[in-house]
């Protein structure tokens, strides 16, 4: 087993937030693995080049761009693409162990698609953060910048992609019984992070890292 927070989920549920408060209250690094994809995505980095990378390199080169070149809705497009090959999951995945055995002394919380299928199985606590997707994109729309997008174009955008994260050959999002799902459609962040916090501390407390919460 691995001292790791697993948090999977379909776009918009609000598990970043929740990664990130998670991991501010017990004191572990967080990782936004679709930061990773998407680093790649806008600058077209080789497979080859990627493979010539650590995971220090990635993120260094992922923090030269801003969150409108990472999250435009022309970048959310392409990463759905190349994170449908195998060979780009592939190395993506090793960057990932990478990074959670940098930060096994300290513990870790990753928040992305296949992190408790395929990334870290055997992480400590799993999570799977869903909420409707009517609700999902309300809070984009909320969060979003640019007020020249419509409520029903990130609407369909989510749906599209909630389409193609669940119905890729490799990886797709998923959930099994080793994952604690939490629906946080009528919950407010407070109320959502709660649960989570106390989920996570239960989780480690019958573990060998009871020492970690
Ligand atoms: O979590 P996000 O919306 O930033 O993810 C961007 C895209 O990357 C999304 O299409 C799903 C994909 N992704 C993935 O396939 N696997 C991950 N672990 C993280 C993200």
């Amino acid at each position: 087993m691995k001292p790791v927070v697993a948090i999977d989920g379909p776009a918009g549920s609000g598990k970043g937030t929740l990664a990130r408060m998670i991991a501010s209250h017990f004191n572990f690094v967080y990782l936004d693995t679709g930061l990773l994809y998407r680093t790649v995505a806008f600058l077209s980095i080789p497979l080859i080049k990627i493979r010539t990378m650590g995971i220090k390199e990635l993120l260094d080169t992922a923090s030269t761009l801003t969150n409108e070149q990472l999250r435009s809705a022309g970048n959310s497009a392409r990463t759905s693409d190349i994170a449908k090959m195998p060979e780009i999951r592939d190395v993506m995945t090793h960057l990932q162990q990478n990074f959670i055995d940098l930060y096994k002394k300290q513990g870790t919380v990753l928040d992305g698609r296949d992190i408790g299928t395929v990334v870290v199985p055997d992480a400590c606590c799993k999570l799977f953060i869903t909420a409707d997707l009517k609700e999902r994109a309300r809070r984009r729309f909320i969060d979003l910048k640019d007020k020249n997008t419509t409520f029903d174009e990130i609407f369909n955008n989510i749906k599209l992609r909630d389409i193609q994260d669940k119905s890729r050959k490799i990886a797709p999002l998923t959930c099994d019984e080793t994952y604690i799902m939490i629906d946080t459609t009528d919950m407010s962040v407070q109320e959502s992070f709660k649960i989570c916090r106390e989920e996570v501390k239960k989780a480690f407390m019958n573990s060998e890292f009871r020492s970690f919460v």
